[in-house]
């Protein structure tokens, strides 16, 4: 994609330009302390990720760059998933069934359900989505340890070319409309990762007082 220039074209630093909050420093304490529960959690992300994009393969099948840029996206998030089972098992932290979060829930809540306007609402989804994951991975990566903060460095400088992709082809998909809708759904997004949350995920607010 060209025409990406506008939101940044590399690294974590401009993530600020999609999302509309920042990642407050209490869930940055928390999670960098829980380190072991989040990895588990990202670890399903990873494999959400690959998930997402064949769906989206497969809803748009006429959509051939779409297609083949998400095939190798899908490839790239399966190999994040084999590289966190590796850091897993090198730190000794045991795979468990995990209940999901309200971020991917609340945020699908407020997408049309068709189209037109049903693809750049998904496509603004992933690309918010990986906008965060972008700044997390930047943010937790000195707060961990050494094999831990070395992957997560790592990881914000893809899934920040991730968000770039998607942002692509969400102008692609709506040049006129993508900015109103991306405030709309980056304003969900802001809500999600930053009110208090029961819940301590990937994507989740900051805890809530107990
Ligand atoms: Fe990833
Ligand atoms: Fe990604």
């Amino acid at each position: 994609m060209s025409n990406t220039s506008e939101v940044g074209r590399s690294g974590a630093a401009h993530t600020e330009a999609l999302l509309l909050a920042p990642t407050p420093a209490a869930w940055v304490a928390e999670a960098s302390a829980r380190w072991q529960e989040l990895l588990l959690d990202h670890a399903n992300c990873e494999k959400k990720a690959a998930s997402t994009a064949l769906a989206l393969m497969f809803a748009y099948p006429e959509d051939r760059p779409l297609a083949l840029a998400l095939a190798r996206l899908a490839r790239e998030e399966l190999r994040h998933f084999e590289q966190v089972l590796r850091v897993m098992n090198e730190l000794g932290v045991p795979f468990a069934r995990q209940r999901p979060g309200r971020y991917a829930h609340g945020l699908r809540s407020v997408l049309r359900t068709s189209d037109p306007g049903r693809k750049l609402d998904l496509l603004l989804m992933s690309a918010l989505i990986e906008a965060r994951s972008a700044e997390r991975f930047a943010l937790l990566a000195p707060h961990l340890p050494a094999p831990l903060a070395r992957l997560y460095a790592d990881l914000g400088v893809a899934e920040a070319r991730h968000y770039e992709l998607y942002v692509g082809f969400a102008q692609a998909a709506d040049s006129h409309g993508w900015r109103t809708r991306l405030a709309t759904l980056a304003g969900r997004e802001a809500e999600l990762a930053t009110a208090p949350d029961p819940v301590l995920r990937f994507h989740s607010g900051p805890p809530q007082a107990r």
